[in-house]
């Protein structure tokens, strides 16, 4: 792959693949502040729930390093109090993917902890910095590995042959690398067989047909790109084997906010005996949550849904809604693929079981 999603290079500066401008232009942005972070994040420049967890860990590197600056920050309680005023802010940044929060709290408990070993009058705070980076590091190098073995789990649900529809991106563009539903795909091919995806274009933001086209063809993974509406077509015509998708967030009974539009291929593929699958890491879940319809559902920006590239598409002044999520009741989920295994229903049962382990 000649591409990479973000990293944090040793000058501190954190670089980021733009995803907007794809697939027309491949510009990094280099991000030099926390608040650079927040935006790139509320502007997707990057996006994908674990690819915003990762980048919110390094803006709070960032964060904590400025913090240090400050001069009334003169001791652990001074530090601690503006760190986590920034973290509430990087936390702001999206509502959705719960990697985000997962993150966050990741970062903030390692600040609790170290509160806990030093004299807090005299806290060596360059320390507590450079730990948060290491954790931060740490955040994205177990990403990949993730994914890695997400994909190893998932391949056995991928026939030799097998045509595979997607919906958004849940590539190596939406992680640290490698992917979830696409990592599932990657494995799937490594292991030789012959795997054919089917994108969905993915309005209004066309995740599917600027992101998930762009990755898997420079990948050299077969992939055909439809419009959103064509997938019943295709799921009554025999041409879709199975349907894999990411998550943004996944209560503990199973139901599964992801990508505006999965809702409606999950009815689709369930209708269509087709298997539904999602391949989300453990991060994904939020145990707290005791179905979907507690999960918060972003509103963005009507202009996303008005104009295409800039161009209005609909009347002046015209309403819409732009909802960026939705949920799909566990009824429609054949498997959940995390890292550790294969989730079947009873979700509330094996989701509950696999946090025990
Ligand atoms: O609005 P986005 O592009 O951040 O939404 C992304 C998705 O819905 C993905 O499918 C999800 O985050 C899983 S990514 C591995």
């Amino acid at each position: 792959m000649a591409f990479y999603t973000l990293k944090l290079r040793d000058d501190d500066v954190v670089e980021m693949l733009d995803q907007r401008k794809l697939p027309l232009e491949i510009i990094y942005v280099e991000l030099k502040t926390y608040k650079d972070v927040y935006d790139a994040i509320k502007d997707m420049i990057v996006r994908g729930a674990p690819a915003i967890g990762v980048s919110a860990a390094f803006g709070l590197y960032l964060g904590a390093k400025s913090v240090l600056d400050l001069p009334e920050v003169n001791s652990y309680e001074t530090f601690k109090k503006k760190f986590f005023d920034i973290a509430g802010f990087m936390f702001s940044a999206r509502p959705t993917a719960v990697n985000l929060g997962w993150a966050i709290s990741r970062i903030k408990e390692l600040v609790e902890t170290e509160g806990k070993s030093v004299d807090k009058n005299n806290a060596d705070l360059k320390k507590i910095v450079s730990r948060i980076r290491a954790e931060s590091l740490k955040i994205y190098d177990e990403d990949i590995e993730i994914n890695k073995n997400m994909g190893r789990y998932g391949a056995s649900l991928l026939k030799d042959g097998f045509n595979v529809l997607t919906h958004c991106n849940a590539g190596a563009l939406a992680t640290a690398g490698y992917g979830t539903a696409l990592g599932v795909i990657r494995a799937a091919v490594s292991e030789n067989k012959k795997i054919s995806v089917i994108s969905d274009e993915t309005r209004p933001f066309l995740q599917g047909a600027r992101l998930t086209m762009w990755e898997l063809m420079e990948d050299n993974i077969p992939v055909t790109l439809i419009a959103d509406n064509s997938a019943g077509l295709l799921m009554r015509k025999g041409k879709i084997n199975a349907v894999i998708v990411g998550a943004d967030r996944i209560a503990s009974n199973g139901d599964v906010a992801n990508k505006i539009g999965t809702y409606q291929v999950a009815v689709l593929a369930k209708e269509n005996n087709i298997p539904f699958y999602v391949a989300a890491p453990l991060s994904t879940i939020d145990i707290n949550l005791e179905s979907g319809d507690e999960i918060p559902i972003e509103e963005r920006d009507i202009n996303e849904v008005v104009t295409v590239f800039g161009k209005r598409i609909a009347p002046e002044n015209a309403k819409a809604l732009n909802y960026a999520f939705d949920v799909t009741p566990n009824k429609y989920v054949s498997a959940i693929i995390t890292e550790k295994g294969i989730l079947y229903p009873d979700y509330k049962k094996s989701i509950a079981e696999i946090f025990r382990k």
